[in-house]
């Protein structure tokens, strides 16, 4: 158990009264993988395909962004700014629901410097998203900073803004995955179950720690960071439950030390690790699923650590969340590169002329 909640009469009911603006396709399958199963010595291991949410390629910020939008809306922006590393997912996505609803995107970007318009990269150009880019910085508050400033600008010239934080990581965004837990429990077979899932800005993970104990009753759940230490991951993680069940008017007791996650799988936040490529590779080739190198890549590798260390249990079910990001594995084709050894290339016979 994560936290203790005080259980409301009627979690439906009080999820359902929340408005959303509906931009993914849901449910997403859940989908059992035996072979990966075999290999991790599990019982039984379900994927939830949120890679196919289906906006700009899927991923779990379209839930979180149905949430949003109601606000955007509301407040009648005519354009959305968000901020986020090079590669993006939840900029992108923004960008493409800001289109889907007709309004325009600007995003703050930080990170090494573009070496080429790749992965997210290149589908923020494609959907027209204007784009600011800090060198050599990916620090959230000067993303941020820049970010605002750019939104004062834009005032200044009579246009109506929306700035939206890192991640989308938000009490109201959070409720996405607390409506995906919801929908996990109606695919599940009853009983107990293990619900692991990547952990960047703690969103997705605060929505699912929730959404467990108002769907989930005794169902674990485990983070796995791509980016933060355990510490930081507790605090921000109890912050963003805090505020998602004020809005839905149901009680929380937490403490950071009920809260499951694990930073040893994370490496350098954005730089692809070993054993990530070889889960990238394993599901690939056991289930032809794919994973990317930044965060399903790093979830999975530990998820395959921890059932193989028997810090999952082997005979309940496992559920792991591919949260998306699959453009990003494109714009790491140099470090898959090595793989084209299968490659056999046949020159064209030429006939004598
Ligand atoms: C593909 C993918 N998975 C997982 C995450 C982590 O989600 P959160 O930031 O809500 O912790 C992100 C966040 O950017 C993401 O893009």
């Amino acid at each position: 158990m994560n936290t203790y909640v005080n259980p409301p009469q009627s979690p439906d009911r009080l999820l359902d009264r929340i408005p959303r603006v509906v931009l993914a396709d849901t449910p997403t399958p859940l989908q059992e993988a035996p072979r990966l199963a075999r290999m991790a010595g599990l019982t039984t291991l379900f994927i939830k395909r949120d890679d196919q949410t289906g906006l700009a390629m899927g991923g779990n910020k379209a839930r979180k962004l149905e949430y949003d939008f109601v606000e955007i809306l509301n407040q009648e922006s005519d354009v959305v700014l968000t901020v986020g590393g090079t590669q993006s997912n939840h900029a992108v996505m923004t960008a493409a629901a800001a289109r889907r609803k007709g309004l325009e995107a600007m995003i703050v970007l930080g990170g090494p410097g573009i070496t080429e318009y790749q992965g997210n990269l290149l589908l923020d150009v494609i959907l027209g998203t204007e784009i600011r880019y800090l060198k050599d910085n990916d620090r959230n508050e000067d993303l941020a900073s820049a970010m605002d400033g750019w939104a004062e600008e834009l005032r200044r010239k009579g246009r109506r803004p929306y700035t939206l934080p890192v991640g989308g990581s938000t009490g109201i965004g959070a409720l996405g995955y607390v409506r995906a837990m919801r929908e996990i429990a109606g695919q599940l077979p009853a009983g107990p179950s293990q619900i692991v899932l990547a952990v960047g800005s703690c969103g997705t993970f605060a929505g699912a720690i929730l959404g467990a104990q108002l769907f989930m009753p005794g169902a674990r759940v485990i983070g796995i960071s791509v980016s933060r230490s355990r510490a930081e991951i507790a605090g921000r993680t109890m912050e963003i439950v805090r505020e998602s069940a004020g809005i839905l008017g149901c009680d929380v007791t937490l403490t950071g030390a009920g809260i499951e996650s694990y930073d040893c799988y994370r490496g350098e936040y954005g730089v692809p690790t070993d054993s990530g490529r070889e889960a990238i590779l394993t599901c690939a080739r056991l289930e032809g699923i794919f994973l990317d190198p930044v965060y399903t890549g790093k979830s999975m590798a530990g998820l395959l650590d921890l059932a193989r260390r028997r810090i999952l249990d082997p005979g309940i079910p496992t559920v792991f969340i591919h949260t998306g990001g699959l453009p990003i594995l494109f714009a790491f084709e140099r470090g898959l590169r090595d793989l084209a050894d299968f490659t056999t290339v046949i020159s064209p016979r030429r006939e004598p002329e």
